[in-house]
């Protein structure tokens, strides 16, 4: 991985102000590959407002629909917007669907309860869908219909391809000239697709994460995000290669590596494919506290080496409530995507995610999603700094225990317990 200072990443990208791109195109400013829909702020005087602008696209809610079932065709893209999602992430797509073959059973579900009751909640959801396999052709069709019935919304491609200058180059092409607003990497998927090194396969090698971006950014004109896999030891690195090659933004977290289980009378893995099954991806409530820890170790390389400015986080892992996507914000999310959550509540849970968000913001009195986005993040620190911070405390509350400082400190209403305080053992 190429390792770059603080000064070298903010001065590659940003630090110019007027300059030409890659491209020989250009550019104004540090965000001149921005999105244009910047409106005024949809304030309230009295309801929380939950509008945000991440690298300069308009949304009026930070609730993204993430890439996969629920983005996969027009009918549910525009069923989305109609339902008021903040922004759409459409199912990913390459140049050639032909090479996507799909099995079928795809999922498998975990329960909670006992042995796995099948009346217990769904908590994990594992897959082991490929990418979209219906045709590039029909895909951009409907992208394009779609901006052209809803210019205001926010319509992200996401995109894999192989490791081909030239596709990648060809497929950035193709989907710019729908309309969309901005394009998600899909860096990380997990299954099926890195066997033709393609997604994780790419995200968990930096060096090639490098260069793939690098021939991203130079042909994207739209803001360009990576996604990320957890399925590495340390997420920050690849984070920061992807922002320092260019990405505005990054995205996480894509499923989790995982076997569903064993089914205990045919000794067969799930999900099962005659007979057979393949490691799949897990998502779902069981990941979110997985997915926070990696948010966190995201948003804090991205606070000391990335002006907020500029860079966007958007986080996704096993959101059902606005109480999830909260905790993401409160890490530095700037928004919160959503897929397996939608799959199994339906397209209508924006309302209840934004009718939750709004409530916590109420009783903290924020008005602004800007108002408590990463404030909970500086209260992260070493296990080192626990003892010390606990050591410290100790010995404060022990002085207490000694007594009053000074006979002033009498009160009268708390006499007994004062003098009890002063007693040694
Ligand atoms: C059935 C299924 C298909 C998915 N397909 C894609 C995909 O095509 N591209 C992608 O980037 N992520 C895909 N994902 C990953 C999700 O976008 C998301 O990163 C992950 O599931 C964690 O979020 P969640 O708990 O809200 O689902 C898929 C997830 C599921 C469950």
């Amino acid at each position: 991985m190429a390792s770059l200072s603080m000064t070298q990443i903010r001065a590659g990208n940003w630090a110019s102000g007027f300059g030409l791109n890659r491209a020989g195109k250009v550019q104004v400013g540090p965000s001149s590959r921005v999105g244009f829909k910047v409106f005024a702020s949809e304030t309230q005087a009295t309801e929380p407002d939950l509008s945000v602008t991440v690298n300069g696209l308009h949304m009026p809610n930070p609730f993204v629909i993430g890439s996969g079932p629920p983005g996969t065709n027009y009918t549910v893209m525009k069923r989305a917007f109609d339902e008021g999602w903040g922004a759409v992430i459409a199912k990913t797509v390459s140049l050639d669907a032909a090479k996507v073959i799909n099995v079928t059973p795809r999922y498998a579900r975990l329960r909670a309860g006992a042995n796995g009751s099948a009346k217990g909640e769904i908590i994990g959801w594992e897959n082991i869908e490929l990418i979209s396999d219906r045709p590039l052709e029909t895909m951009l069709k409907e992208f394009k219909q779609l901006k052209e019935e809803y210019p205001d919304r926010i319509l992200i491609a996401s995109i894999m391809e192989e490791y081909n200058k030239a596709a990648w180059e060809e497929l950035i092409d193709r989907v710019e000239q729908t309309g969309v607003d901005a394009i998600e990497i899909n860096f990380s998927c997990p299954h099926g697709m890195p066997e033709r090194k393609m997604g994780a396969a790419v995200g968990q090698d930096c060096a090639l994460l490098e260069e793939v971006c690098g021939w991203i950014n130079a042909k994207a004109t739209i803001p360009v995000w990576a996604k990320m896999t957890p399925n590495i030891t340390d997420i920050s690195q690849p984070a920061r290669v992807s922002l320092s090659s260019g990405c505005e933004g990054v995205s996480a977290i894509n499923t989790i590596m995982s076997v569903m289980g064993i089914n205990l009378n045919t000794l067969r893995p799930e999900p099962c494919v005659e007979g057979y099954s393949t490691p799949g991806g897990y998502s779902a409530k069981a990941v979110h506290p997985i997915a926070l820890g990696k948010v966190m170790t995201i948003a804090k390389m991205m606070k000391s080496e990335f002006d907020s400015e500029n860079y966007s986080l958007s986080a996704i892992g096993g959101v059902e409530t606005g109480g999830d996507a909260a905790e993401f914000i409160l890490l530095g999310a700037n928004t919160v995507q959503v897929c397996t959550g939608v799959m199994m509540h339906g397209y209508g849970l924006v309302k209840k995610l934004c009718l939750e968000l709004k409530d916590f913001m109420k009783k903290h009195n924020f008005t602004t999603i800007e108002n408590f986005r990463g404030v909970s993040l500086e209260y992260f620190t070493t296990h080192t700094e626990l003892v010390r911070r606990q050591q410290e405390a100790i010995q404060k509350r022990k002085a207490i225990k000694k007594g009053l400082q000074s006979d002033k400190d009498w009160t009268g209403d708390g006499f007994v317990n004062e003098s009890e305080s002063m007693v040694s053992n």
